[in-house]
């Protein structure tokens, strides 16, 4: 199988599994407990049906939004996701060159393998830099000055990684950051040696936001579970957002934000958008989907704050949809990263471009021309929703 034959995300995700270490593939594709979140994340889109309009005369379509004060040419973004580098060399670099290629944003995790200096010399379009609130306060401090100062557009706060979700897929496979090797994984690192020669072959793997500060992650073995659980301070509650966002100063955002309460709580301390999200299924196994969330609260605070709606997407009408019921934008992890294990940045470009070409296609068989025509009209649900 190869680049040039995928076609969509199914596409991608094979072409990666066949391309990683296992434990690795099954790092990106797993999710908490009994994985009924993540499957929820993509099924509750199809719930709801799409209503078109026809005879709209629909030549020029344009796809672009505003977002977070930028306007990015799609209405979708790569969200931060950790650690990119053991997916693809490239890592982070090629998700940030891919992103502004195609003029939409993109995140970078506070566990990036890239740090925000290297990636604001890559990429001059929108970022967003992705916040976790550590026990160790100098290390906060200072990675909010590194993103302030490499021009971040956006800090996103996430809220939804107070302790590890179980991930009982990194529990068998024992996946661990840095990656190592144990009885368990000997075999699928070895039946993947193109993978172990570019890991081994390029730049060591570090994550350059946390090594002066903490050594989890770069010179002592842990699991992603363990890092939320023992490094991130679970006592952060309202008023260190405030304090966080007052901080920063600019575009801030709660990252996982599920409840209307959350939502409204949210503009009090100066939030400017919050990204309705479960982490893709990877934490609270039996919470709701971003989706099936969106419109109440969307009612409650849409004209207030951007709200971006993440998990489970897969394909452009899945954005059309999200779109219909008032999100600014969507944004996903899985939806690029297959591609990127894939790939690199050729990857990451394709998934892009796919889901640009989707996109328009969707926008002219729905009789709209730009972001703003879609609306809750066109949009129909097939099971009451009380
Ligand atoms: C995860 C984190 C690191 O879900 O975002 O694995």
């Amino acid at each position: 199988m190869k680049l040039s034959n995928c076609f969509n995300f199914q596409d991608f995700r094979r072409l990666a599994s066949k391309r990683l270490p296992s434990p690795i593939f099954n790092y990106i594709d797993g999710a908490a407990d009994d994985e009924e979140t993540y499957k929820r994340n993509t099924e509750a889109y199809n719930e709801v049906d799409l209503v078109p309009s026809v005879l709209k005369g629909v030549e020029d379509v344009d796809l672009s939004t505003t977002i977070f004060g930028k306007q990015i040419s799609l209405p979708v973004y790569c969200a931060p996701t950790a650690v990119q580098r053991l997916f693809h060399h490239e890592g982070e670099r090629a998700v940030a060159k891919a992103a502004h290629k195609y003029g939409t944003m993109f995140g970078v995790s506070s566990l990036s393998t890239v740090s925000v200096e290297d990636i604001s010399k890559i990429s001059s379009g929108p970022k967003m830099f992705q916040f976790y609130f550590h026990k160790d306060r100098g290390l906060n401090s200072d990675m909010i000055e590194r993103a302030k100062n490499a021009k971040f557009d956006v800090l996103a706060l996430t809220v939804d990684t107070i302790t590890g979700g179980n991930r009982e897929r990194d529990l068998r496979s024992g996946f661990a950051i840095p990656p190592k090797l144990n009885m368990a994984s000997i075999l699928s690192f070895i039946s993947k040696p193109q993978w172990g020669i570019n890991y081994m072959t390029h730049p060591k793997f570090e994550l350059p936001h946390l090594k002066n500060y903490v050594q989890e992650g770069t010179s002592a073995v842990t699991s992603i579970g363990s890092y939320f659980s023992n490094m991130l301070d679970q006592s952060m509650n309202w008023k260190d957002a405030e304090n966080l966002c007052s901080k920063w100063g600019g575009h801030f955002a709660l990252k996982g934000v599920m409840s209307v309460e959350d939502a409204k709580r949210a503009i009090d301390i100066g939030c400017t958008g919050i990204i309705v999200s479960n982490h893709g299924g990877r934490q609270l196994d039996g919470s709701r989907a971003p989706f099936d969330q969106l419109a109440e609260i969307i009612d409650a605070v849409g004209d207030k704050l951007d709200v971006v709606c993440e998990g489970g997407i897969q394909r452009g009408t899945h954005i059309l949809k999200a779109l219909s019921l008032g999100a600014k934008a969507c944004s996903g992890g899985r939806l690029y990263l297959y591609a990127l294990a894939a790939a690199g940045q050729a990857g990451v470009e394709r998934s892009l471009d796919l889901l640009k070409q989707e996109l328009e296609r969707d926008m002219k068989l729905m009789g709209c021309t730009s972001i703003d025509q879609l609306n809750r009209k066109n949009l129909r649900y097939r099971i009451s929703t009380g």
